[in-house]
């Protein structure tokens, strides 16, 4: 360990398979931008305070620039004798410009500056998440303002229900994905405070300006406390909670995709560039992207898992477990961002059959709740009205008939306050139109939300 550059008090290498094994860069390499923008940040903060003078300073940023350049191209040996990304560009940076390479970590630990470039990294992924999600929900929009009268069933415990309208169902999924944008929101706020300062846990003996560093980074205010500074991970569990929902909320909305477009339901086509073909059955396209943002919404939610024991066992400040929350921060986000953009790619193709829907919605007595409340209006008590449309509903099942095909006698057989009219409100159109309130399925009610929900989207 003599060659490290923490090898002063050691007297023997490390071992080959604990070198590997301790090392990081094989994943946290992924993280060298943020890691550069935070040492270009801590040397100009190096300069302002006198701690470094001009010379150094520009040293350093152009040995930096040097190097992210480098990184870039693909050309940068990434080497596990040096352990992570941190040693890895202070070792190359310090070859390229010698002494002033050697001061850049003057007043700086690895301990604040991975928790800062961890911070920087997943503040920008969260951006890119936040727009994709924006996407996606104005696929969802377009498509409710185009679908505001289209009437399918909805159901509950997966049987015929009340006829809706396909807008409204499609703004539910809207709504989820505005909760989660929101959440999205609130999780930036605690995400951008800065360690950097914290050093090792205790703080530095140098005049440092917290301040200026946290201003160049974009970041809000600087850590209050070193020792949570360096040690806390709750923003990562916290974004990691937020993408569970989502993917969560991605895979519910998947599995109805799956149900209708199988030839029992049969209420949408996919474009065929979002499916896949069997090898062996001709006849197949199957519903590829929706079942694998469901599969994966399981590999995310292990992650929350992962992070939160990660954490929970870990006295203050910084341990080594802590390296171990990078792969999991890593897989979720492109787990996440990838499903993001397959749906937020397929949603503005996606083509309701709206006779389909129709047929549907005129199986298993979707108006009987209808029925019942026509009854109320004409004065039954509403347990009474539940009882005699039971009954016309067996009388149904029986001959095999929806309520609307009934002979006006035969329902007043039932209760003889029903008269002619009562066919209006056994319609499919009647039903979802008279149900015209503050987040009701009338169409009346869905343009009214679509109008709301671009007002929601424009606002940021
Ligand atoms: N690779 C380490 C991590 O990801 C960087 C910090 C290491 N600090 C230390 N004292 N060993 O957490």
């Amino acid at each position: 360990a003599k060659d490290k550059p923490w090898g002063g008090r050691f007297s023997e290498s490390t071992d080959a398979f604990v070198e590997a094994f301790t090392a990081s860069i094989p994943f946290d390499k992924r993280l060298y931008r943020h890691d550069i923008q935070g040492s270009r940040a801590h040397a100009r903060m190096l300069g302002k305070t006198g701690l470094l003078n001009t010379t150094e300073v520009e040293q350093i940023l152009s040995g930096l620039d040097e190097i992210e350049q480098l990184a870039e191209k693909g050309e940068l040996d990434w080497k596990i004798s040096l352990e992570d990304v941190h040693m890895n560009i202070e070792a190359r940076l310090t070859d390229r410009i010698g002494i002033a390479g050697k001061k850049l970590h003057t007043g700086r630990s690895r301990n604040d500056q991975v928790a800062t470039d961890v911070r920087l990294w997943l503040r920008e992924q969260m951006d890119g998440i936040s727009h994709e999600l924006r996407r996606l929900q104005h696929a969802l929009v377009d498509l409710a303002e185009r679908e505001t009268d289209t009437i399918l069933p909805g159901f509950t415990h997966l049987q015929v229900a009340q006829p809706i309208t396909f807008g409204h169902h499609v703004l539910a999924w809207f709504e989820m994905l505005q909760r989660d944008f929101e959440r999205l929101q609130d999780c930036r706020k605690r995400l951008n405070v800065m360690p950097l300062g914290a050093a090792a846990l205790a703080g530095t003996t140098y005049p440092i300006d917290r301040l200026y560093t946290a201003e160049l980074l974009g970041f809000d205010y600087p850590a209050r406390n070193s020792l949570d500074a360096v040690s806390d991970r709750d923003f990562a569990i916290e974004f990691t909670a937020a993408a569970s929902l989502i993917m969560m909320h991605l895979s519910r909305f998947s599995e109805e995709l799956i149900l209708w477009t199988s030839a029992q339901f049969d209420f949408i086509r996919l474009p065929d560039r979002f499916c896949t073909g069997s090898s062996i059955m001709p006849q197949k396209k199957n519903p590829d992207v929706p079942e694998l943002v469901r599969g994966k919404s399981g590999r995310v939610f292990g992650h929350l898992f992962s992070l939160l024991t990660l954490m929970k066992g870990q006295p203050l400040a910084y341990n080594k477990d802590n390296q171990e929350d990078k792969e999991p921060l890593f897989d979720t986000v492109d787990t996440l961002l990838g499903s993001l953009r397959a749906f937020a790619d397929m949603m503005p193709h996606v083509q309701p059959k709206p006779e389909k829907m129709r047929q549907a919605a005129m199986q298993g007595f979707s108006t009987a709740t209808d029925l019942a409340d026509y009854l109320v209006r004409k004065g039954l008590p509403f347990r009474d009205a539940h009882e005699v449309v039971g009954k016309a509903v067996a009388l149904g099942v029986e001959t095999g008939r929806d309520l609307s095909e009934m002979r006006l006698e035969e329902l007043q057989h039932f209760s003889d306050i029903i008269n002619a009219d009562v066919f209006a409100v056994l319609t499919l159109e009647g039903s979802v139109a008279a149900r015209n309130h503050l987040g009701g399925t009338a169409p009346e009610q869905v343009k009214r939300q679509v109008q709301i929900a671009r007002r929601l989207l424009s606002a940021n």
